[in-house]
Formats: structure tokens, C-alpha cells, sequence
């Protein structure tokens, strides 16, 4: 049994390692892949998951670029944690995946619509795009499982002193997304960082031996220079995989059935997710909230799809992929 998935995120390192996990995995069926501004602008995160799919040999899969910036104010990119690029580290000069001409709310729509079972969604950037299908497409809500984001936090940011990137970026968008009443999964930092790509597990992904192992070793060195620079981490947290493994195996991650409010005046907390952990307020739950991830099994979950993508016998040819349809 498999879970048809739609994957709107904007690689950066951590997506690009949330799209492999999907497309290595036997147990979800990736329908499309659509692109949001956020970790660097629309043009590049559209070509890293270009390059990501034709890397992955999913070249057939379609891509869809979406919103160039959030739904109110200006775009803050990453640079300083995903570099110029987006995907700074590994050479990704590959030949690359096309990309559908609709934008990324379309295709959304027309897979949702033209797929049997209800999709998951799975948002690994600003929920700019996720918000504005369910704004302007309500007829395919009872269409939608559920939408899992890596987003916020139970604790405090990393953007701001309690405002996580995604949802710092766009608030609003997150802000419809949790009103809108669909079985919703929150992975936030308190859980993200504790998947932390140590020296091991990149030393893992070196040894595979293949073009995609490298490649992953790669954006996690390149990543944990980042986290090491802003943070002080010794280890780099690879947030976005978490909210794809906890799609492939609900057991992954414990979670909490309470509600998140998304602080949107704020003088200094906008974009800070304020989750009533302890039901303090008696507003009703809106989203099940991860609290606790088995980090071991993420990271067997994890190197298993790279595995697969590697040994499938595309990962890294040099051959181009076909076009989406
Ligand atoms: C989130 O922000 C981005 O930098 C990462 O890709 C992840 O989605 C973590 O706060
Ligand atoms: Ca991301």
C-alpha cells in the first residue's frame, strides 16, 4: 500500500534530502514535486529540485514552480545557511528535469483531482503555495488526507529568537493552513533538531560509494559549516526528512493533538507558532504536533531511499531524463 504525495518545498539541503527519502521510498508514490520561494529565490529552488530529481533518476515525476514570495511582504532568503545557490557544497552540474508550464497551485489541483486515493500533502518550505490551493481550490479539500509541514516549533526559532524560517517567511500562509480545518502534522524544531547529520552518518553516505551518496555527504558538509558558523552546532539538523518519514511511518514520530496559533503582529515574536502544549487556553486542537522522533530508525529510513535511488542504476547518469507530462 502506498501514499500518493505531492512535495512543495524549496531545496535547500535538508529538501533535497526530504526528496530523496520520498522517491527511494517504496511506501509513498511522489505525484509531483512543486517549488516555493524561501530557503533562495523561486528561480533557484525550481532548479535544485530540478537538478534533485534528475540526480534521483525521477526526471518523469512533474515539477511546477508556485509562489515567488510570500503572500504578505517581502522574501527573506537562507543564503546564509544554503548558500548563493541554495544547494551550495557538491557539484550539481547535472542535466536537469523539465518543468511543467503550469504554476505549482495548478498541477497541485489537477493531481489531486485526477488521483484515486486522497493525497497527502507534504510542505517542506513557506506554505505560501499549500495556502493558496486551499484559498482558491476548496473543492479539493475532501480530496487532501492530510498536509504534514516542517515548520515552527514547541520551543523557540531559528529565525527569530521563536520564529522558525518557514514559518518567519510566510505567516499568513500558515496561519490559513492551520484554520483550515484539514488533519493537519506539525514537525517543528523541537523535534528536527535532534536528527542531526553527525560525522558518522556523513561518513555513511561517503561510503556508499556512489554519486547520490556523495552528493548527500556534500550538502551535509557543506551544511554543517553553515550550522556550525550561525549557530554553534556541532551538527547540522536535517529537518525536512523528518516530516517525509513521519508520512512513510506515523511510528516515527510521537505526536500531540493540540492547537497552534501562528503569531502574526507580534513586535517581536510574528511567525512564532504558539502551541498550547499543555491545553492552557482551551482553544481546540488544529494540528497533531510532533514531540518526539526515534532518530535511528529516521536515519535506516533515510539511508535505505538513498540506497534504493543509488542502486536503481539512474542516480546520477549522465543520461537526460525524459520530460514530465
Ligand atoms: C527550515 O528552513 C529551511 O532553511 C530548511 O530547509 C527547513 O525547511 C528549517 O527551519
Ligand atoms: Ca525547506
Amino acid at each position: 500500500m502506498t501514499t500518493p504525495v505531492i512535495i512543495d518545498c524549496d531545496p535547500g539541503h535538508d529538501d533535497a534530502l526530504a526528496l530523496m527519502l520520498a522517491l527511494g521510498s517504496p511506501r509513498i508514490n511522489v505525484l509531483g514535486v512543486t517549488t516555493v520561494a524561501g530557503n533562495q529565490t523561486l528561480e533557484k529552488t525550481t532548479r535544485n529540485a530540478q537538478r534533485i530529481l534528475a540526480l534521483a533518476g525521477a526526471g518523469q515525476i512533474p515539477i511546477a514552480a508556485g509562489a515567488a514570495r510570500p503572500l504578505v511582504g517581502e522574501l527573506a532568503v537562507a543564503a546564509d545557511i544554503h548558500g548563493e545557490s541554495g544547494l551550495d557544497g557538491p557539484d550539481l552540474d547535472v542535466p536537469v528535469a523539465e518543468v511543467a508550464g503550469v504554476h505549482a497551485v495548478e498541477l497541485m489541483r489537477r493531481l489531486i483531482a485526477e488521483e484515486r486515493e486522497p493525497v497527502t500533502l507534504i510542505a517542506t518550505g513557506p506554505l505560501t503555495n499549500v495556502a493558496l490551493l486551499l484559498s482558491l481550490h476548496p473543492e479539493v479539500l475532501p480530496r487532501i488526507k492530510e498536509v504534514v509541514f516542517m515548520g515552527g516549533s514547541t520551543e523557540r526559532g531559528n529565525t527569530t529568537p521563536y520564529g522558525e524560517f518557514n514559518i518567519v517567511t510566510d505567516p499568513e500562509a500558515a496561519d490559513i493552513v492551520l484554520r483550515e480545518g484539514l488533519p493537519t502534522t506539525m514537525i517543528g524544531l523541537n523535534v528536527t533538531h535532534q536528527a542531526l547529520a553527525t560525522d558518522e552518518i556523513i561518513a555513511e553516505f561517503r561510503g556508499m560509494g556512489t554519486r547520490l551518496g556523495t552528493v548527500c555527504a556534500e550538502l551535509m558538509t557543506f551544511f554543517a559549516g553553515a550550522y556550525r558558523q550561525n549557530f554553534g552546532f556541532g551538527h547540522p539538523p536535517v529537518h525536512d526528512p523528518v516530516a517525509v518519514a513521519a508520512v512513510i511511518d506515523p511510528a516515527l514520530v510521537r505526536t500531540e493533538a493540540v492547537n497552534v496559533a501562528v503569531e502574526l503582529a507580534g513586535a517581536y515574536t510574528r511567525g512564532a507558532t504558539v502551541v498550547d502544549l499543555h491545553r492552557r487556553t482551551h482553544r481546540p486542537p488544529n494540528a497533531d504536533v510532533a514531540v518526539g522522533v526515534d532518530v535511528e530508525s529516521f536515519w535506516r529510513l533515510l539511508m535505505t531511499a538513498v540506497r534504493n535511488l543509488s542502486t536503481a542504476g539512474t542516480a546520477g547518469s549522465a543520461s537526460r531524463p525524459s520530460a514530465p507530462a
